[in-house]
């Protein structure tokens, strides 16, 4: 063997053997980041082992220098250690690029027959739900939702509604102050007040909205509950125009067959004042449900709503309205009984305390 070919020899073994760690192991177990990593490898060792600076690309520049007899055969084994050696690189490059795009894909793989996840949407809270339903029954009969302020002074909360100061039905109506003389409002009567200073009459109007009292939390009460409040003020109004109101907003929502009631009571700014009760939903005012007495008249057959009344002459005149002009008549009433009696809720403090689990069943 020629001297020259004996060199060539030699830097086969050393090559072969500087690529022992690579071709000695499957790329089959690598993960993508190894994989890579080793891909970036082989290419350092491709650069090494047959680029310019390479020690087969000297070989290949002293072709030239060898004797003319033996230079055939040099040039075709450095050749052909050449092709060997790109070859064995080139066999691992493709089997680790192979292997990462079979990773590649099986991470981005989108499997579309997996089942949706459904996002939880959320709904309206029942007292919501109700006072929405009374708004629409209102306001296809005419009148506008009037909004208000929640903190009040003395003034509208009772004095404009004819209840001065000495007067007991404040007491009942005991509600939370602040130190500069303004209180949480303990009724929606006070947006009667606040609406004809605003609009002037003719009026008619439905104020729904948060009152506050002094009162401990117990299965029918707590110190924040929701009120509607109507209001009719024009001229020619009468007693009639309120029972007939009441009776039709009450058909709307529990159906043609209820019937009202209205009976005698005092509020300090209505004159004459009624109660009002209607026939109950349930048993339609027979007070039983088979042999049952009805749960939510108690077995009277009627439920009682709320307070109504023809507008006192004084609350008219506190807005500047002349009573001998204008009449009207007015009504209020509590959304949490009204709500606990349709939805029967036991417990009128679950409606405040945001337990979805319960919420969730007045979708
Ligand atoms: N504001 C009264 C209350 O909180 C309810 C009420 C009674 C409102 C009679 C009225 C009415 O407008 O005329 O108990």
């Amino acid at each position: 063997m020629s001297e020259s070919s004996t060199q060539i020899q030699g830097l086969r073994e050393r090559l072969i053997d500087e690529l022992s760690p690579l071709t000695s192991l499957s790329p089959d177990a690598l993960g993508i980041v190894d994989a890579e990593a080793r891909l970036r490898e082989v290419n350092d060792v491709r650069v090494r082992l047959t680029g310019k600076r390479s020690e087969i690309a000297g070989l290949k520049k002293a072709i030239g220098q060898v004797e003319p007899e033996q230079r055939a055969e040099f040039a075709q084994a450095v050749l052909s250690l050449e092709r060997e050696i790109t070859e064995t690189i080139y066999s691992l490059e493709s089997a680790l690029s192979a292997h990462i795009t079979v990773l590649k894909v099986e991470r981005e793989r989108l499997d579309v027959t997996i089942p949706g996840r459904r996002p939880r949407t959320g709904h309206l809270h029942p007292i919501t739900i109700l006072r929405q339903r009374i708004e629409d029954i209102f306001v296809s009969m005419g009148y506008a939702i009037e909004d208000d302020r929640e903190i009040e002074t003395d003034y509208y909360n009772f004095d404009a509604l004819n209840i001065p100061g000495d007067h007991p039905a404040r007491e009942s109506q005991d509600t939370f102050y602040t130190t500069d003389g303004l209180a949480l409002r303990s009724q929606t009567s006070t947006v009667q007040i606040r609406a004809m200073e605003r609009r002037g009459v003719p009026i008619r109007i439905l104020a729904p909205g948060k009152v506050y009292r002094r009162d401990t939390p117990d299965m029918t009460h707590t110190p924040m509950f929701h009120q509607l409040e109507g209001l009719c003020v024009d001229k020619g109004i009468t007693m009639a125009h309120l029972k007939g109101t009441v009776t039709e907003w009450l058909r709307r929502l529990f159906g043609p067959d209820t019937r009202t009631r209205f009976r005698p009571s005092y509020f300090p700014f209505t004159e004459p004042s009624a109660e009002f009760d209607f026939s109950c939903f349930v048993c339609h005012g027979s007070g039983k449900v088979g042999d049952d007495r009805c749960r939510p008249c108690k077995g009277s057959g009627w439920i009682e709503l709320g307070g109504s009344g023809m507008v006192h002459p004084n609350v008219l005149r506190a807005c500047g309205v002349d009573p001998t002009v204008y009449s009207g008549f007015a009504f209020g009433f509590g959304l949490e009984r009204m709500a606990a009696m349709m939805f029967n809720i036991d417990d009128i403090r679950h409606l405040f305390e945001n337990d979805v689990r319960f919420l969730e069943q007045f979708r």
